[in-house]
């Protein structure tokens, strides 16, 4: 009998504020289990970010040219109700240590209790990103310390530029 296919559309949500060669590896293998991958950037400004929306989707507009079924959005409120309006059936994201796993377990069960129908997937970091975060590539930028091969180049260059240091 052939396997039913139902097409995958995800959603990987996040701050991205900035992207991460860890967030590249996983879009780069999310992409290849999913029909369509919707990294969606998450417009909350009581966080206080670095970058603005505007900045983070030019950041990973350029760093996401090589894959043609990513697709960047931005969205407001619930990730789940973000996904019921995509069309998505799937929320993807990354696992880097244990202590992640708290956190993305209890937003995953919550996901779920508001919509039972989508299901959240989490891929395992590569082992050569499991240390890398968005803020600590910013706490280092700021301290002038080297975050060459921690982020794509742009980015690299960016945060460089905004915090006006050169690498140590
Ligand atoms: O990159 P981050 O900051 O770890 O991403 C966190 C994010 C955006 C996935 C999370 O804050 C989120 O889903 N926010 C939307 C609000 C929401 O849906 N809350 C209920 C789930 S607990």
């Amino acid at each position: 009998m052939a396997a039913k296919k139902t097409s995958i559309v995800a959603v990987y949500p996040g701050s991205f504020d900035p992207i991460t060669n860890g967030h590249l590896d996983l879009i780069a293998r999310g992409s290849r289990l999913v029909d369509h991958l919707i990294v969606a950037v998450l417009r909350n400004e009581s966080k206080q970010p670095l970058f603005s929306v505007e900045e983070r989707i030019a950041m990973l507009e350029e760093a996401l040219g090589p894959y043609p079924n990513v697709e960047i959005g931005t969205f407001n409120g619930l990730t789940t109700a973000y996904a019921v309006e995509r069309g998505a059936n799937l929320i993807l994201r990354g696992i880097r240590a244990i202590s992640d796993y708290e956190y993305e377990l209890q937003m995953a069960l919550m996901n779920r209790r508001l919509q039972p129908g989508i299901e959240t997937a989490f891929l395992l970091a590569g082992e050569a990103y499991s240390f890398i975060s968005s803020k600590l590539v910013k706490d280092v930028a700021a301290l002038g310390g080297n975050i060459a091969g921690l982020v794509p180049p742009l980015v690299e260059a960016r945060l460089k530029k905004r915090f006006g240091a050169t690498a140590r």
